[in-house]
């Protein structure tokens, strides 16, 4: 069974049809990609799975229950973690404090109230988010004000607080704008250490060297549509991908920022190199 099924999703504003067909699954323990140009629709599905907003129609089934109608933190509480396109962290808090926070805020009336007195449950849960932090390279940081940190680390530790939810699939809008080649290549080594101890994970990301050599599938969207799925180096070759990207399709004339231009090359490169490209399962 998947672990997330989005069902012929829709999602209006007003006059504005932010999302008209969002269709795929997930199966549980893979890294699953959701590309296409600005604008095609994906911070939206990312928004209506995690509960910020609700589908105009459609469904969308995660582990085996629907989200409808179910609050963000409590979807956090069933396994479902995401970071925002726009960087979000707690200001003025350290690092180990953001990731208590995120988990403290999701489990609030659960688990938390059950192990303890308040100061063995402060105990325990400071250990948890040590320990994440160790995994994530950030422990020399827990004490550091998260504000201060560089942009790269900061979205490090914003990976950092969604994983303090233990969830079963995280969602990743754009992890790596703005960063430098070698900081983006250091979060496909995360996302791949993370997926390894079982997390499925959903990312969004214009990066098509990132996206080829960590996911499994690939889901392309264009003008609020899901029009292409399946395995990476299938999906770059696919006339109708191109058309999105390379100019001919209807979402490429809406794009504009410089970063579009580098995501052409890079998509190109891929479209060229074939099954060089392609990502080593194993
Ligand atoms: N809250 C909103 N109100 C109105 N329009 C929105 C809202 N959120 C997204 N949109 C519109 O929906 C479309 C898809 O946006 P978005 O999901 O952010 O795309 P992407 O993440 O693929 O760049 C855009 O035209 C955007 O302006
Ligand atoms: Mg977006």
């Amino acid at each position: 069974m998947s672990l997330l099924s989005v069902d012929h999703v829709s999602r209006h504003f007003g006059g504005v049809v932010a999302v008209s067909d969002a269709a795929f699954e997930i199966e549980p323990g893979i890294v699953f990609g959701l590309i296409g140009p600005n604008g095609a629709g994906k911070t939206t599905v990312v928004n209506l799975i995690t509960g910020y907003f609700a589908p105009t129609a459609g469904a969308i089934i995660f582990d085996g229950g629907s989200v409808a109608g179910v609050s963000p933190f409590k979807l956090a509480a069933r396994g479902l973690a995401r970071t925002f396109q726009n960087l979000q962290l707690f200001e003025g808090v350290t690092v180990l404090e953001n990731v208590l926070i995120g988990r403290h805020l999701a489990f609030r009336g659960k688990r938390w109230q059950l192990l303890g007195t308040r100061s063995r449950e402060e105990k325990t849960q400071r250990a948890f988010a040590l320990d994440l932090l160790k995994q994530l390279n950030l422990e020399s940081l827990a004490d550091a004000d998260a504000s201060s940190l560089p942009y790269g680390v900061r979205r490090r530790v914003e990976i950092a607080r969604a994983l303090a939810v233990e969830p079963k699939l995280l969602l990743l809008d754009e992890p790596t704008a703005g960063m430098t080649r070698k900081e983006s290549d250091d979060i496909g080594e995360l996302i791949k250490s993370v997926n390894a101890t079982g997390v499925t994970v959903l990312l969004v990301d214009h990066n098509v060297r990132l996206v080829t050599a960590v996911c499994d599938r690939v889901a392309v969207m264009d003008w609020g549509e899901t029009i292409v799925e399946g395995e990476p180096a299938a999906v770059w070759r696919d006339q109708r991908v191109k058309d999105a990207y390379l100019g001919t399709g209807r979402s490429a004339r809406l794009a504009e920022a410089d970063e579009f231009v580098v995501d052409a090359q890079a998509f190109a490169a891929a479209a060229a190199s074939n099954e060089g490209a392609v990502h080593d399962q194993d």
